[in-house]
């Protein structure tokens, strides 16, 4: 199971010694808390829009200024009708690294 091995490597200091390691760890979980709460609402990149359903999260990180920042300030604050919307804080940091991942696999 790579997410338990992946705890085990990150409790040993220096063998994840990569930044970019660790932010690709983050990305993966932050997929499943995309899936496991934003997916009833935002369709999947690539899926036709309909009138009922939220942006895909790539035309959100396409965006020019969507930076760091502003989706951490983003899930800080609280957005209709995204109201029963409540992350712990871990997972709005690997739901950052997530939305990252994406704007940098962009073509
Ligand atoms: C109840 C439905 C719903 C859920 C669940 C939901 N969203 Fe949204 N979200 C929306 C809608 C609708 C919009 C577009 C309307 C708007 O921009 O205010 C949106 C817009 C956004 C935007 C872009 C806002 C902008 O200004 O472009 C981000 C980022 C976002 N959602 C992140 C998330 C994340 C991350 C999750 C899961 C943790 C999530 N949303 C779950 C409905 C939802």
């Amino acid at each position: 199971m790579a997410g338990a091995v992946t705890l085990a490597l990150a409790a040993l200091p220096g063998v994840v010694a990569s930044p970019a390691l660790a932010a690709n760890a983050a990305a993966k979980r932050g997929e499943r808390v995309i899936e496991e709460w934003c997916r009833d609402c935002h369709v999947r990149d690539g899926s036709p829009q309909t009138p009922d359903m939220a942006p895909p999260f790539a035309a959100i990180v396409a965006v020019p200024g969507r930076d760091r920042d502003w989706f951490e300030d983003f899930l800080e604050a609280d957005h209709f009708p995204m109201t029963t919307f409540r992350l712990f804080e871990h997972e709005k940091a690997d739901v950052v690294e997530w939305l990252l991942d994406l704007q940098r696999k962009r073509p």
